[in-house]
């Protein structure tokens, strides 16, 4: 009797256990095919196909998927999948989300060694959040306008170490003034003075230390990593010993250093000297390559551009009758047709490839012809200024070089809503220096124009785009000739 219950109960256990599983295995079923998953990007090599395709040449590879897949496709990496979003439609998700749909910090993890721990994407977020806002308190704009003296002082420095003529690697020359700009306007009269050699070294280090390797493996023990972590060491001991000396000295001075010295946290903490370190040397590396590149290609543009040279030329005469020889923070504001010139250089040439968040909830998108695709959660997203600043029905001839779509009445950046130029990326992480680097690239540039006739020598440059930044490839040679521009 007992063993034919036991037999009965084993019979209706199997039967309810059957049924849960089918339903179960059903559910899986009908939850996968009701997703409607992005396309995924094919490879000659299995799993890594896509991936290795991408580091060979990102853009040829994004605009052939783009054409052939539509704003929205995965890669399938070898232990991730990254989906890319490349129209505003679907990017506004992106530059939208907030940290707990979108983060940067397992993304972004790489820079931890250099800026330091407890530092920007090494923070907890709500600590993160006020670091960013003492950059911005530091880039305010009565701020900005002391730091043009600085940028013009640093120009003028760098450009009358010229002869009458010569040729000179402009990429070369960008680097070199670019951090001598940053080392005044960020780390202060002190190092610039004393130590800018010495700091212009180090933040070298650190950038030839950056590749592709770098960003998945960033601690690596290999010999390029060990002397970034050496540099690192030695720009701290240099920024302790000023940073101390501002403390205690009853003076103030208008640079960075001194805005994030007398930053305080909500609840009263004053900054550390390890966090105004690692704060500090975040702007340096956040500001320099991104700009020293920028000011390269602005000037590639304009000699293969002559149109956009006399222009821009015509336009110093201009503001030289106005306001004279001096470049203030008022004259700069009004060199609208070099503002287009260095935005179509960003536009064509965005010196940060690729902006990455890891995601953490499914969420969907709706691309402009109205179909939808679901991202899964764990995806990495990604979205790219060298595709998007290039799409078809928002930019006219997107490939050519064309500053005047920026003109009042043709403004094709705006024409598909904010997302639509992004070099220097949007929404809630939109970069925290671009007017600092509009007014710098500004002075350099002006300067330029008003003191040499410049030619390019050299071919006009590739993208070198095996790097964390791309940049030029090669040297861009330039030809100069000091001369006055004559107003009448
Ligand atoms: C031409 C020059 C520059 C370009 C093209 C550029 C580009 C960018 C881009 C694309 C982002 C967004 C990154 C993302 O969303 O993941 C960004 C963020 C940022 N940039 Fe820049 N940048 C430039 C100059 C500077 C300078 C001079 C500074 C000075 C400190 C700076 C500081 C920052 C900071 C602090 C952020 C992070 C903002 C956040 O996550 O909330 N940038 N930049």
């Amino acid at each position: 009797m007992m063993n034919n219950k036991l037999q009965l109960f084993n019979v209706f256990f199997l039967i309810v256990a059957t049924i849960v599983a089918t339903k179960l295995i059903l559910k899986t079923l009908l939850i996968k095919s009701s997703k409607r998953l992005p396309p995924v990007v094919k490879g000659r090599i299995p799993l890594i196909g896509g991936v290795a395709r991408f580091v060979a040449n990102p853009v040829e590879m994004l605009k052939e998927e783009y054409e052939s897949l539509g704003s929205v496709f995965t890669i399938n990496a070898v232990y991730k999948n990254i989906t890319f979003l490349l129209e505003p439609d679907v990017s506004a998700y992106f530059f939208k989300a907030g940290e707990s749909e979108l983060s940067q910090k397992e993304v972004y993890g790489f820079t931890v060694p250099i800026f330091g721990p407890g530092i920007v994407y090494d923070a907890e977020y709500s600590v993160r959040k006020e670091q960013f806002h003492f950059f911005e308190e530091s880039f305010r704009i009565d701020k900005l306008r002391g730091f043009v003296d600085y940028m013009s002082q640093e120009v003028q420095i760098c450009f009358s170490k010229w002869g009458d003529s010569g040729e000179v690697d402009l990429k070369q020359e960008m680097e070199n003034l670019i951090i001598l700009i940053a080392s005044r306007c960020f780390l202060g009269r002190e190092v610039r003075e004393n130590l800018s050699e010495d700091v212009t070294a180090l933040i070298n280090e650190i950038n030839v230390a950056m590749g592709p390797l770098t960003t998945m493996f960033p601690h690596l023990p290999i010999p390029p990593h060990r002397r970034r972590d050496k540099a690192r060491k030695r720009l701290d001991d240099i920024f302790s010993k000023v940073i101390l000396s501002r403390r205690s000295s009853p003076k103030s001075e208008d640079d960075m250093l001194q805005s994030l010295v007398n930053s305080k946290y909500k609840d009263g903490r004053a900054t550390t000297v390890t966090e105004v370190t690692g704060m500090l040397i975040t702007a340096l590396y956040g500001g320099q390559r991104s700009s020293s590149t920028t000011a390269t290609w602005v000037g590639a543009n304009l000699f293969y551009h002559k149109k956009f040279w006399l222009h821009a030329m015509e336009e110093q005469i201009r503001l030289m009758k106005k306001y004279g020889d001096a470049i203030t923070y008022d004259a700069l504001s009004e060199m609208h047709v070099l503002y287009r010139c260095i935005k179509e250089a960003l536009r064509l040439h965005p010196p940060i490839p690729m902006l990455l968040r890891q995601s953490h909830k499914d969420f969907t998108v709706t691309i402009r012809k109205g179909d939808k695709y679901d991202i899964p959660k764990g995806h990495i997203i990604a979205v790219s200024p060298i595709l998007s600043n290039r799409v078809p029905h928002i930019y006219k001839n997107p490939d050519s070089h064309d500053p005047e779509r920026f003109c009042p009445g043709r403004e094709e950046d705006k024409l598909a809503g904010p997302f639509s130029f992004i070099s220097f990326g949007g929404g809630k992480h939109s970069c925290l220096g671009e007017s600092f680097a509009f007014l710098e690239l500004k002075t350099i540039w002006s300067y330029l124009i008003r003191n040499f006739e410049l030619e390019l020598i050299s071919s006009f440059p590739e993208t070198k785009c095996d790097d964390i930044i791309h940049s030029p490839k090669g040297k861009v040679m330039i030809r100069y000739k000091r001369r006055k521009l004559v107003i009448e």
